[in-house]
């Protein structure tokens, strides 16, 4: 049995021959556990005990009237660790045991997917080495000092813009010249089979807030809103409902200090089809075909490339994809934190901004809220 390489045009593997008979050992390893009943068993207890799921859906009563449509939140900054990249990162570091593997290596921007990868590291009894940019190690310090405390070895990228990009490249490379250790992609990015399998890992936020809102609401909601870094929180709760037609899928991406001045990360809305670490999908990039220098004042949401499937629900239609600048971002995580007494991520923020700019008509809306503002709050501090 394979899984399927693409979605439509994107995805695929494209990398070295060396590297294309290890992500089929990985793939093998994937079809074989997900399906298993022992491993099944196991992640379901982790997440029950140890994550905290199901994470509450939350009618956010004051916002509603403050956006004049009917706001629940999907709390996936309740998840230990703190954002939903921990559903991610204890499914793949149990395949990393299955498999045999000793070492995590990961990579990360807001050192959201870095924390949780140490975490499910330090639980396992692995060895974790983090790849992040200079520039998010200064601006996410909190987060560097947890990696460490929880025993991860944090390589600082000094290459290029020094962010997220930089840090996948040399994640890249470690795994391509370790053979040993097992790499634990943290968005819905990547050569075939990451993409499927994050999006399996990430798809019971989707599921429990489907039941949610049937069992609060008696219908689907209107609208499902995340914001879209590379796509996996937004993959996560947007998957259970891409065959209810009714839905609408919108996805929030960053278009930092405005799309007019080339400093943002608005891959969907303003890129085009090309090739970023080994597969295909919406690109902000030259007319060489090189990745553009990208920004956004959320260290998660500053990649040049998407999620594959994102690309394809925005070729076909199937999902929208809107933007936000760093001041509207700034201004909803202000916003929120006083209505609704809960601190967003920054890039949570970006799906919460654009409450404010849907039209007010009563609908219902549930919005993925990724991750908590915790790691956030010294530089919005020194950013006011
Ligand atoms: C809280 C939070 N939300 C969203 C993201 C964006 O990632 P993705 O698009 O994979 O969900 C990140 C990335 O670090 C994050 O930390």
């Amino acid at each position: 049995m394979k899984l399927a390489q693409t979605f439509g045009q994107f995805g695929g593997q494209y990398v070295p021959p060396l590297l294309v008979e290890r992500l089929q050992e990985l793939e093998q390893a994937f079809l074989r556990y997900k399906e298993d009943a022992a491993f099944k068993k196991e992640l379901a207890k982790l997440l029950k005990d140890y994550v905290g799921r199901p994470s509450p859906l939350y009618f956010a009563e004051r916002l509603s009237k403050q956006v004049g449509n009917k706001i629940y939140l999907k709390r996936e900054d309740l998840n230990h660790t703190g954002a939903h990249k921990i559903n991610n990162t204890l499914g793949q570091a149990l395949l990393a045991k299955r498999m045999g593997r000793k070492t995590l290596i990961a990579e990360t921007g807001a050192g959201q997917h870095g924390v949780a990868t140490a975490t499910a590291a330090a639980l396992m009894g692995m060895d974790c080495i983090i790849f992040m940019g200079e520039v998010d190690v200064d601006k996410q310090k909190m987060n560097v000092y947890r990696m460490e405390l929880l025993g991860a070895e944090v390589r600082v990228v000094k290459s290029g813009l020094k962010t997220l990009k930089e840090a996948v490249d040399e994640a890249l490379m470690h795994y391509i010249e370790h053979p040993e250790v097992f790499y634990l992609l943290g968005s819905q990015v990547g050569p075939h089979p990451y993409p499927q399998i994050v999006r399996h890992f990430q798809k019971v936020i989707g599921e429990e807030a489907k039941k949610q809102i049937l069992e609060q609401e008696g219908r689907l909601p209107d609208e499902i809103i995340a914001c879209v870094g590379g796509g996996s929180n937004a993959i996560g709760i947007m998957s259970a409902f891409i065959d209810d037609k009714d839905v609408g899928l919108i996805g929030v991406e960053p278009a930092g200090k405005g799309l007019k001045t080339g400093k943002h990360a608005a891959t969907l809305t303003l890129g085009s089809p090309g090739v970023i670490h080994g597969f295909r999908c919406m690109l902000l990039q030259d007319k060489d075909g090189n990745p553009s220098e990208v920004y956004s004042i959320a260290s998660g949401l500053d990649y040049p490339g998407v999620s594959p499937e994102h690309s394809h629900l925005h070729e076909t239609g199937r999902g929208e994809y809107v933007t936000v600048t760093d001041r509207e971002a700034l201004a909803a995580f202000h916003d929120v934190t006083r209505q609704e007494g809960i601190i967003p991520a920054l890039e949570t923020a970006h799906a919460l901004a654009y409450l404010y700019k849907m039209k007010p008509e009563g609908k219902i809306v549930i919005l993925n809220f990724s991750g908590r503002g915790d790691k956030d709050v010294d530089f919005v501090a020194k950013h006011r």
